[in-house]
């Protein structure tokens, strides 16, 4: 299955650079020696096996823009899947912005109408008062997209914010999100995990989460609540590698409060804080210690998590509260509950 995915925005807003970190592991550092991107530069990226995103980044440069709007029109707006456009939050010239998303917004909805839009406000670790300056250019940009639907995020090559808005617009071309999302809710319970999160392999982007917590903040966490699976049968330990269950455990699981507030108080940027954290961890390992990341176990005072391949196209992270668990048990139950995701 091919996204045709385009990725447009001014010259120098940041495009090439959120490309160059997301999909080909980059450091941030790296990207002042980017070059501008003359007319479009297509990749197709492998995403989870089957799908691959058809990448466009189209060159920001007027003279790009307005072919892009004129010769090139059909051939640049049709068969799109999503548009991501990007703003740099310090441009000099809003009004000139404007006009190129308008005029691109209406290319796009005569020859993609079915398109998703996603807006990304960039560069926001220039800015003082992320907050309030991001609802203002929010606020601006929904103005601006009259009669069309759009997700706003703000981003930064500096920090997590860039997975976050990344994590959701692909978890939207997921077509069995839902799926995974309900596999991994019984890998949790197998666990007595507090969650289990899937990554990409390569982009280390967030796929699917075991459970739409209160505390998450991450969009891909927001599938539809997931029936509790039926808690009647008998539960097998897990906390022994020698008891190979992908099947609940006989520990009660701690009572969850009754307000459905978030027991453990779970960072709301875990997940996208985790993804920038592991890229930067398999890039130092690569160049400095010329050698492939495969796994990761963590012990500390509150909680106990593995990072482990689970396909070969994903990670999966456990983490658990509960200090008896064994990260053995963990691993084995990773591997047993790898033919369920293949
Ligand atoms: P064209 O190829 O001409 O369309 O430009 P582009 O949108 O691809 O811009 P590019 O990625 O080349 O980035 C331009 C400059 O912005 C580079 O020097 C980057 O280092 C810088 N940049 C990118 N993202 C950020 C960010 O989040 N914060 C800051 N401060 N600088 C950024």
């Amino acid at each position: 299955m091919k996204k045709k995915v385009l990725l447009m925005g001014a010259s120098g807003s940041g495009k090439t650079s959120m490309r160059s970190l997301i999909f080909s592991n980059n450091p941030a550092s790296l990207t002042a020696r980017l070059g501008a991107t003359i007319d479009v530069e297509q990749n197709h990226v492998r995403f989870l096996g089957d799908l691959i995103l058809n990448l466009w980044d189209c060159g920001g440069q007027d003279a790009f823009m307005d072919s892009y709007l004129s010769t090139q029109r059909s051939t640049i707006f049709s068969h799109v899947g999503v548009m991501i456009y990007v703003f740099d939050i310090e441009s000099r010239d809003r009004t000139k912005d404007m006009e190129y998303y308008r005029d691109c917004l209406n290319a796009l909805n005569k020859y993609s109408s079915e398109a998703r839009v996603f807006l990304l406000v960039h560069k926001m670790d220039l800015v003082r008062d992320r907050k309030s300056e991001l609802e203002r250019k929010r606020r601006e940009l929904v103005k601006e997209s009259t009669g069309i639907g759009v997700t706003v995020f703000g981003t930064s090559i500096y920090d997590e914010s860039l997975y976050k808005a990344w994590s959701h617009i692909v978890h939207t071309l997921i077509p069995n999100a839902a799926v995974l999302s309900r596999h991994l809710t019984t890998l949790a319970e197998a666990c007595s995990a507090t969650e289990v999160i899937l990554f990409e392999r390569t982009t280390f982007l967030v796929i699917a989460t075991s459970t739409s917590s209160p505390a998450s903040s991450t969009p891909a966490a927001s599938v539809p609540p997931l029936p509790s699976p039926p808690k009647s049968p008998p539960r097998s330990p897990t906390k022994s590698p020698t008891s190979p269950s992908f099947s609940p455990p006989q520990q009660e699981p701690e009572p969850e409060p009754e307000d459905g507030s978030d027991p453990h108080h779970l960072n709301p940027t875990r997940y996208e804080c985790t993804s920038e954290l592991i890229k930067a961890f398999k890039y130092s390992c690569a160049r400095f210690l010329r050698q492939d990341f495969h796994s990761l176990e963590m012990e500390l005072a509150e909680f106990t998590a593995v990072l482990d391949e689970l396909t070969k196209n994903t990670y999966v992270m456990i983490v658990v509260h509960d200090p008896t668990i064994e990260t053995a048990a963990l691993r084995l139950n990773i591997r047993l509950a790898r033919r369920k995701f293949e």
